[in-house]
């Protein structure tokens, strides 16, 4: 692990990662609601996928007490900023697993879950890909439970807005960058490179993600509706939305 404390290297990811998303807690929150509906006991057990630092399952653990998650992600570094945010509390497991792999759920600790959420990840992968993914999924929850994924996910009955929104939001971000209120994504990763425990890290992750941009696949959330309905979800919708990103929710 890293010199500084995994709280100090937690809030600058979240530094960072707001000025993408300004509103990012809003779905976290939005998010965790709807476990909460689901979850008559108050000890959700969560699948935190594509979890990065462990966002969601940190989240989840301060709000719902008597919870368990797993984080899966394949990203060394993060993976390492999770273990030592979570690897020493008995609630939390931390594994290693690629998404792109059809076999990514025998890396998991449990067959069944009451709640798998994603933020801002699945974009990294091709369609094809999502589809599979969310039968994969529903076939990990109970019956009732919820997958929640929240991303950038246009409106597509919104063309024109969506545009206006995004031109503000770009203005808005650059803004922010600019003049220090939130890091910019390489500027984070430099930080990683300058850090003599994490950047032995880095040579992997640089094997697993050889381009500096990764591929966004960014379709409308009418999309994923439907593709979790194909899925086998019994039902499909939207729980959040915030200007061009949303959440969609399946229940199983
Ligand atoms: C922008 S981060 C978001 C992390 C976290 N959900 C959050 O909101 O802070 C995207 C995450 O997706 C993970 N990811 C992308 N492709 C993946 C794959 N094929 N398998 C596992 N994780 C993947 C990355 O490693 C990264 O941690």
């Amino acid at each position: 692990m890293s010199a500084y404390t995994a709280a100090a290297w937690q809030e600058s990811w979240d530094r960072q990662q707001e000025g993408y998303l300004p509103d990012r807690e809003q779905r976290f929150a939005a998010m965790l609601d709807a476990v909460e509906a689901v979850s008559a006991g108050g000890a959700p057990r969560v699948l935190d996928l594509a979890g990065g630092t462990g966002t969601i399952s940190l989240r989840t653990l301060a709000r719902f007490p008597e919870a368990t998650t797993t984080v899966l992600d394949q990203d060394p570094v993060l993976l390492s900023l999770a273990r030592s945010s979570l690897g020493g509390d008995s609630r939390a497991a931390v594994v290693s697993a690629d998404l792109k792999s059809p076999r990514w759920a025998e890396a998991l600790p449990h067959t069944e879950f009451d709640a798998v959420l994603t933020a801002t990840a699945l974009h990294w992968l091709p369609g094809e890909r999502v589809a599979a993914l969310y039968a994969e999924i529903a076939s990990l929850l109970r019956p009732g439970g919820i997958f929640v994924n929240a991303d950038h996910m246009p409106d597509d009955a919104l063309p024109g807005l969506t545009k206006l929104l995004t031109a503000r939001a770009d203005a808005e971000r650059t803004a922010r960058q600019a003049t220090g209120a939130a890091l910019d994504w390489a500027s984070w990763w430099a930080r990683v490179a300058g850090d003599e425990e994490l950047a032995p890290l880095l040579p992997e992750r640089e094997r697993l993600y050889p381009d500096s941009t990764h591929t966004e696949w960014n379709p409308p959330a009418s999309w994923h509706v439907r593709a979790l309905r194909d899925g086998g979800f019994a039902e499909a919708g939207i729980l959040w939305r915030g200007g061009t990103d949303a959440a969609v929710i399946g229940m199983r």
